[in-house]
């Protein structure tokens, strides 16, 4: 199965708000586990498939570090149905290149979303995993972690990363953070 390319801030496409999968069927499947492989290739704990360029509601997740493949979700029309307290989390995205910021989140969601067996399911999340879903509905919603930082800190990113691609080269740095 081939790797799916990682569209990076500023493609478009990851301004295009996804749309609600409607039929779950083995294509629907097979997709997800291509955005899986993408995801521990890169590597990073979460995927939307607005970042691969479809604009299908489709996020896969994987926060367990110590067990890489164990705790995979693939969640079909993922949305939070509850959401309650506040945390700071210091984020950076497959899609952004060579910037972390700290964004304030929810500190503990529900999220109800249905899996490729087609059942609907409730996940209770908190600390990094609660992040990483309110990170990748962002995504589906056409919005990226930036947008939620300070307009001064987003500009500076900005021409940071214009410099960088006109010498074409980023600085090398990789985030020290979880990339999601
Ligand atoms: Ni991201």
């Amino acid at each position: 199965m081939a790797l799916l390319q990682i569209r990076k801030y500023p493609d478009a496409a990851l301004k295009q708000p996804a749309k609600p999968v409607d039929n779950i069927d083995g294509s629907v499947n097979a997709f997800l586990d291509s955005m899986a492989q993408t995801m521990y290739a890169a590597p990073g704990v979460g995927l939307a498939a607005t970042q691969v360029g479809d604009n299908r509601r489709l996020v896969v997740l994987d926060t367990d570090h110590e067990q890489p493949g164990k705790h995979l979700l693939k969640l079909i029309n993922p949305q939070i149905v509850e959401a309650e307290g506040s945390i700071l989390w210091e984020e950076g995205c497959l899609s952004v290149i060579d910037f972390t910021a700290e964004v304030r989140r929810a500190a503990k969601v529900l999220i109800r979303a249905w899996t490729p067996e087609q059942k609907e399911i409730e996940i209770e999340a908190t600390d990094l995993q609660a992040v990483a879903f309110q990170h990748e509905i962002d995504h589906l919603d056409g919005k990226l972690f930036i947008d939620r930082i300070s307009r001064i800190k987003r500009e500076l990113y900005r021409r940071k990363l214009a410099k960088m691609l006109k010498e074409g080269k980023s600085n090398g740095q990789r985030p020290t953070s979880v990339r999601i």
